[in-house]
C-alpha cells in the first residue's frame, strides 16, 4: 500500500512498538476509566438501536476496544494502519474481523456503517487532512449513524517525538486542538454534535482528553 510518507512514518513506529504497545493497555493500570466505558456504552447503545450497519473501530490497535465494544453487542470490526497491530488484534480476538488500512479511505460502501469509533488514534494526522477524514466517515456512515471521536486536546502544537509503550519507536508527528477547533470542523464536515466531554488529565499525563459524540443527519441539510 502507497502511504504518504508521514503516514508511512506511523505505521513504521506502531509496527516498532506494537506488542509493548499491546501489552500497556492489557495491563490494569490503563484499564478502561469509567468516562469511557460511559461515552462508549452510549455509543453502543446508540449503533446498536439504530441497527444501521457495523461500526469501525478506526485506529484500533491491539484490539481491545473494539473487543469491548463487541461485548457490548455491537458488530463492530477494526482498522489500522500498522500491520503488527492488526496481527496482534486478529491474535487476541480472533472471532473479530481486523483489517490493514488507513482511515482516510474506509473498505466501506456509502452509508455502509452505522458507526465510526476512533479512541485515540486521530492525533497523528495534520491539522489539514481532518476535514478529508471527517468527510470520510461521514460519507461511510449510513444516515442517522453515529460517530464517537476521543482525543487528547490541547493548543495548536506539534511533536516530533518517539513513542515508547516500554519499547522504542522512531519519531513521528502527533498534534493537538483545542476541543472548540475539533468541534467545527466536524460541524463543518457535516456532523450534529449530539455531546461533548472533556476529561481531565489522568495522573502522569499532561493534555486533557475530549470525547465528541455526533451524528450524521438523517437527511442531508437543504440551503
Ligand atoms: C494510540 S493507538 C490507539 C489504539 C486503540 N484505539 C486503543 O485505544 O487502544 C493509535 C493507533 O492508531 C493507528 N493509526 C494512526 N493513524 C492512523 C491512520 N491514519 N489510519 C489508521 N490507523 C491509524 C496506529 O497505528 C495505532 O495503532
Amino acid at each position: 500500500m502507497e502511504l504518504p510518507s508521514h503516514l508511512d512514518a506511523v505505521r513504521q513506529s506502531y509496527d516498532a512498538v506494537a506488542a509493548d504497545y499491546a501489552r500497556t493497555v492489557e495491563g490494569p493500570a490503563v484499564a478502561l476509566d469509567p468516562l469511557s466505558r460511559a461515552v462508549l456504552g452510549a455509543f453502543a447503545e446508540l449503533v446498536t438501536s439504530a441497527g444501521a450497519g457495523p461500526a469501525a473501530d478506526v485506529g484500533c490497535g491491539p484490539g481491545k476496544v473494539t473487543a469491548y465494544l463487541s461485548g457490548l453487542g455491537v458488530p463492530v470490526f477494526g482498522v489500522d494502519l500498522s500491520p503488527r497491530m492488526v496481527e496482534l488484534a486478529r491474535a487476541a480476538h480472533p472471532e473479530l474481523r481486523f483489517d490493514v488500512g488507513p482511515m482516510s479511505a474506509l473498505a466501506a460502501g456509502d452509508g455502509e456503517l452505522g458507526g465510526v469509533l476512533a479512541f485515540y488514534s486521530t492525533h497523528h494526522l495534520p491539522p489539514e487532512e481532518l476535514p478529508a477524514v471527517y468527510g470520510e466517515f461521514l460519507r461511510a456512515l449510513a444516515p442517522g449513524g453515529h460517530l464517537l471521536l476521543v482525543t487528547r486536546v490541547g493548543d495548536e502544537g506539534h511533536q516530533h517525538r518517539r513513542y515508547g509503550y516500554g519499547g522504542d519507536s522512531a519519531p513521528f508527528d502527533s498534534y493537538r486542538l483545542p476541543e472548540d477547533r475539533i468541534a467545527e470542523l466536524l460541524e463543518r464536515a457535516g456532523f450534529t454534535i449530539e455531546a461533548r466531554t472533556l476529561q481531565a488529565p489522568e495522573e502522569g499525563a499532561k493534555r486533557p482528553v475530549a470525547g465528541f459524540l455526533a451524528r450524521k443527519p438523517a437527511t442531508a441539510a437543504t440551503t
